[in-house]
């Protein structure tokens, strides 16, 4: 079973970032650091097809990030705040299903109709980065993402929703426990109020990880959160773009 398991986490992350068929890139990012490296492999790039952009070594931080939480029982749900096509919260669902939990619930936040608009007197480097600008790629309505879940025959009632902005969802979402927490929202603010609503609920063991670290208005999130709370665990980079660390108390 172990064997069975492991191929199909391997052929899930291959069939999410399409290494299968492959396709091509709408969009490539170059951080300037002179490294060649193969885009998909490291999120570097909005595919045109594949369910995700976070590229393979993510996925892999997240199989590894779900499944210590669940062989050292760690209590409580798994989130991600920003799920573009739901690749990613399709891996979560995958990685319990394939370890036969049946009480964990995958927790999906979206606007699902892309980045918000940063008001004037918002963040200035959000503000700077108009994000919302690339909405005709970054939004993905609720439907879809569902129909997604669906095609890998993952939608069920272990999944659920939370559309809308992240200001106006996460603050009184219904979830209790979170064993690992999965930030993508690109933006301080969106970082900020993942940060606020969620850190509280995520037990001790479970995991925090920031896709957008290599994003300053990010980092600064995570560093004003931390300071604010006195979290200093080690913050862990994962492939040069996004970071976890693991809460210990
Ligand atoms: C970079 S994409 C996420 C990529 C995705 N995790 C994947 O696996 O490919 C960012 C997402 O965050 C969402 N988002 C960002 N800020 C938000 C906010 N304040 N409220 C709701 N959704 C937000 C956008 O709609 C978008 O789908």
């Amino acid at each position: 079973m172990g064997d069975t398991r492991e191929l199909y986490l391997d052929l899930m992350k291959r069939v999410l970032i399409n290494t299968i068929y492959r396709d091509a890139a709408i969009q490539e990012f170059d951080y300037g650091d002179g490294e060649e490296v193969e885009h998909r492999l490291v999120g570097r790039d909005w595919p045109s097809v594949a369910h995700t952009m976070i590229g393979l070594k993510r996925l892999d931080n997240l199989q590894q990030c779900v499944e210590t939480a669940l062989r050292e029982g760690v209590p409580g749900d798994l989130i991600e705040t920003g799920v573009w096509r739901g690749g990613a919260s399709i891996f979560m669902r995958a990685v319990v299903r394939a370890h036969g939990d049946t009480d964990r619930t995958v927790w999906v936040a979206d606007s699902f109709q892309g980045m918000p608009e940063v008001a004037e007197d918002g963040y200035p480097a959000d503000r700077a980065m108009e994000l919302h600008k690339y909405n005709d790629v970054l939004a993905v309505s609720l439907d879809t993402v569902k129909h997604n879940f669906e095609r890998y025959g993952l939608l069920d009632d272990q999944v659920r929703f939370l559309p809308g902005w992240f200001a106006d969802t996460l603050p009184d979402a219904p979830v209790e426990r979170l064993a690992v927490m999965r930030l993508d929202g690109d933006l301080f603010e969106s970082t900020t109020v993942a940060l606020e609503s969620l850190y509280p609920k995520l037990s001790p063991g479970g995991f925090a990880i920031i896709d957008d670290y290599v994003i300053p208005a990010c980092a600064e999130a995570v560093h004003s959160y931390r300071d604010a709370h006195g979290v200093s665990e080690p913050i862990v980079d994962i492939d040069g773009t996004a970071a976890y660390w693991r809460k210990t108390a």
